[in-house]
């Protein structure tokens, strides 16, 4: 393999383009919409705890090793796992890993649609003065009548697929670099403004700060531990392919590390901000912190419709929470786009087409799981549920662990080293060991445990 080697799809014009992309492809809903929900649901600081161990422990690592695999390679996940394994003298049913991410690219983007359509349409209803001066009963029976018409939720969550085809067609590397470079600092400033409201409540220390960061193990219960661990790959973009496919439009002389904890850690930041921010509100408002997928869209128009200011506030954050959720939809869908292209001989419309109006037909299941069919359960699970555990819980932790493995113990130690180029061999170590141990018996223990082995 050449060193000039590079991708049909293009580069990235600099590092900070790629940081700016990959973070693109990590903030989103991940951070801003699932994180609280989850939080909420699992009882608070104990589960966060063990999400930021997973994500400084197997997290970073990973994502080091995903983006390395694909610089090496230049090209999508299915064809990089053939190269590579070639290039290790391994099997070649490692290719069967692309083929898990994207897949599971698939179906991620098909509920990930729906609910960023539903932040689509709180874009409208800010504008139109919804949530002026209402409580917290008007916000949810305001969320709960959108959540009984599919033909909006439908109409929304097309609107978004649609948006997301756009980019995607006119390839990543144009416009979507410009895009983050604003998105990014403006989401931050928000957040900011969000938190500084949030802290003006009576018990924003005691109950929404306390509950974030005051880990109480007995509310922590298996399926938790599972959730925050599949939530650290999700919210990362790991275990199948986006970051693999935006490593293979990186150009060389980047360093790999310095960039990931950047990447890492901007996630993480604005993941604990929001939670910062949604906390306190939910229990002034006297709130479930359980309430579920809905929880933003239940807690933070109560403050868009009580602070000042809230209308303009109201309407940026949840423009925000759009684009954030774009720059991540993108990279969701670019493995199968990049794979149809460079195997089917499809041009990229041709391959957005296609793509697309799978997810967009997939995305129905979703939409139905919050009204026409919410009594249809299997396994006790809705299907947006379904695909969510499916996904998030199972199917990238098993992805990511194979990446760890396939890097740590396929892979030549002379490639990785070469192609991580870290600062100094103790940092190479470090990862190694990770890499090799730490990240793949995390993720095994974590199953054992589900299944009530361990
Ligand atoms: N990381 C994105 C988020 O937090 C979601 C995502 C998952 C994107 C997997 C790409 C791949 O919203």
């Amino acid at each position: 393999m050449t060193d000039t080697k590079k991708s049909i799809h293009g580069e990235w014009s600099s590092r900070f383009a790629f940081i700016l992309a990959a973070t693109g492809s990590a903030v989103g809903l991940g951070n801003i919409w699932k994180f609280p929900y989850i939080t909420g649901e699992n009882g608070g600081g104990a589960f966060v705890i063990v999400y930021l161990l997973c994500v400084l422990l197997i997290g970073v690592p990973i994502m080091m090793a995903e983006t390395m695999l694909g610089r090496r390679s230049r090209q999508n996940p299915i064809n990089t796992m053939i190269t590579l394994a070639d290039e290790a003298g391994a099997d070649k049913n490692w290719h069967y890993l692309g083929w898990m991410g994207l897949i599971a690219g698939f179906l991620i983007l098909s509920y990930y649609s729906v609910i960023a359509g539903w932040a689509s349409a709180y874009v409208l209803k800010a504008l139109t003065g919804s949530f002026f001066g209402a409580d917290a009963i008007t916000i949810k029976a305001l969320f709960d009548d959108f959540m009984a018409s599919p033909m909006q939720l439908a109409f929304w969550h097309s609107l978004f697929m649609l948006a997301t085809m756009l980019v995607v067609v006119r390839g990543v590397n144009t416009g979507l670099e410009k895009a983050v470079r604003f998105l990014m600092p403006s989401l931050f400033i928000l957040l900011i403004l969000m938190v500084a409201y949030a802290m003006t409540f009576d018990d924003y220390y005691d109950r929404g700060i306390k509950f974030l960061f005051t880990p109480d193990f007995s509310k922590l219960t298996g399926n938790g531990v599972l959730t925050a661990m599949g939530h650290a790959f999700f919210t990362l973009s790991l275990g199948m392919g986006a970051i693999m496919i935006y490593g293979s439009y990186l150009p060389k002389n980047v360093s790999i590390a310095k960039t990931v904890y950047l990447i890492a850690g901007t996630d993480t930041v604005v993941a604990l901000l929001a939670g910062i921010a949604i906390f306190p509100i939910v229990f002034a408002a006297g709130l479930e912190p359980a309430a579920g997928p809905g929880l933003i869209f239940q807690t933070l128009p109560i403050a868009f419709g009580n602070m000042t200011g809230g209308w303009l506030f109201g309407i940026l954050f949840f423009v925000m929470l759009v684009f954030a959720a774009l720059s991540s939809s993108i990279s969701l869908i670019e493995p199968a786009v990049a794979w149809l292209v460079e195997n089917k001989d499809m041009s990229r419309k041709q391959a957005c087409i296609w793509s697309g109006s799978i997810t967009w037909l997939l995305g129905f299941g979703t939409i139905f799981s919050f009204n026409l069919w919410s009594e249809f359960k299997i396994f006790d699970k809705t299907v947006f549920q379904l695909l969510d555990y499916l996904t998030a819980n199972l199917m990238l932790p098993i992805g990511g662990f194979c990446i760890a493995v396939f890097a740590g113990w396929i892979m030549k130690q002379q490639h990785t080293e070469h192609e991580l180029d870290m600062p100094n061999a103790l940092s190479y170590q470090i990862w190694q060991i990770l890499i090799r141990y730490v990240a793949p018996s995390a993720v095994f223990l974590v199953f054992l445990h589900v299944v009530g082995v361990l």
